[in-house]
């Protein structure tokens, strides 16, 4: 399988602090490979530093998608090479509508100079067929982006984002968050549609609920900002029973 991302000796810091303490990880592409680790350990931050947020600086290591160091470009650059990330809690914009977002979004992979009328009059028909199939009413177009949505709503709306960008690397952090089982269950189903589709999955989640819907073909667990263990689908069913004391102990 062909490699798509390639995380070296990563140390970060953030606000002055060592998060990060030299984690590796290869992800390939049409895998999904978890991410998994108590609260603190560091998740959302290497989600984050792949992403390219300001604010979370490297001190030693790469990261290298498709075999390319990213570790200097700008996030934006990052997502039009084809990097998404789903956030644990998609930031509220007011002021600024669902439908206007993802326009936007749109054109401007698309290269279009004009960011406020879709250029490809098909993608709206796709947009309403991905509503659908991720089970959002069409009315959230005209709403704020996430502002008021429910916590289900939101994650349901990452992924739409993730299904109509079309991008190769998909970072999804515990996208089943706040969601109820019918919820869980869907977010599996697209997870599973998107590695059908050859993309390369990190799946960031601190406790394996959602694997009970879709098995992850490798596990990568962090434990204060190192790598503790890694293994495959049998590792998060036995921290899903025993809890994180069985690779703290190793
Ligand atoms: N902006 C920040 N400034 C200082 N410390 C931070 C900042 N963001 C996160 N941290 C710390 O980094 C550690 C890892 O956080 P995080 O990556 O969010 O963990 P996880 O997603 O695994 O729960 C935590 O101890 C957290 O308090
Ligand atoms: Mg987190």
């Amino acid at each position: 399988m062909q490699t798509a991302l390639k995380v070296q000796n990563l140390k970060v810091r953030v606000g002055g602090k060592e998060i990060l303490k030299g984690v590796n990880l290869e992800l390939n592409y049409g895998e999904i490979h978890a991410v998994m680790g108590p609260n603190g350990s560091g998740k959302s931050t290497l989600a984050y530093t792949i992403m390219g947020r300001e604010g979370y600086e490297i001190v030693e290591g790469d990261i290298l998608f498709d075999g390319v160091s990213i570790k200097n470009l700008p996030a934006d650059e990052r997502a039009l090479r084809g990097l998404f990330l789903g956030f644990q809690e998609p930031p509220s914009i007011p002021g600024v509508r669902f439908s206007t977002f993802l326009i936007a979004v749109i054109n401007k992979r698309m290269g279009a100079p004009d960011l406020t009328t879709l250029k490809d009059p098909k993608k709206l028909r796709e947009i309403y067929n991905l509503l659908n199939e991720v089970g959002l009413n069409r009315s959230v177009l005209s709403r704020e982006l996430n502002v008021g949505f429910s916590g289900g709503e939101k994650k349901r709306s990452e992924m739409l984002q993730a299904l109509l960008l079309d991008p190769k690397v998909i970072i999804l952090d515990e996208p089943d968050s706040g969601l109820d089982v019918d919820g869980v269950r869907k977010i599996a189903e697209i997870i599973k549609e998107l590695k059908a589709k050859g993309k390369a999955i990190l799946l960031i989640t601190h406790y394996a609920r959602l694997f009970n819907f879709v098995e992850p073909d490798k596990v990568t667990v962090l434990v204060d900002g190192k790598v503790a263990a890694t293994g495959g689908p049998e590792l998060a069913h036995m921290i899903e029973e025993k809890g994180y004391q069985v690779v703290r102990q190793q």
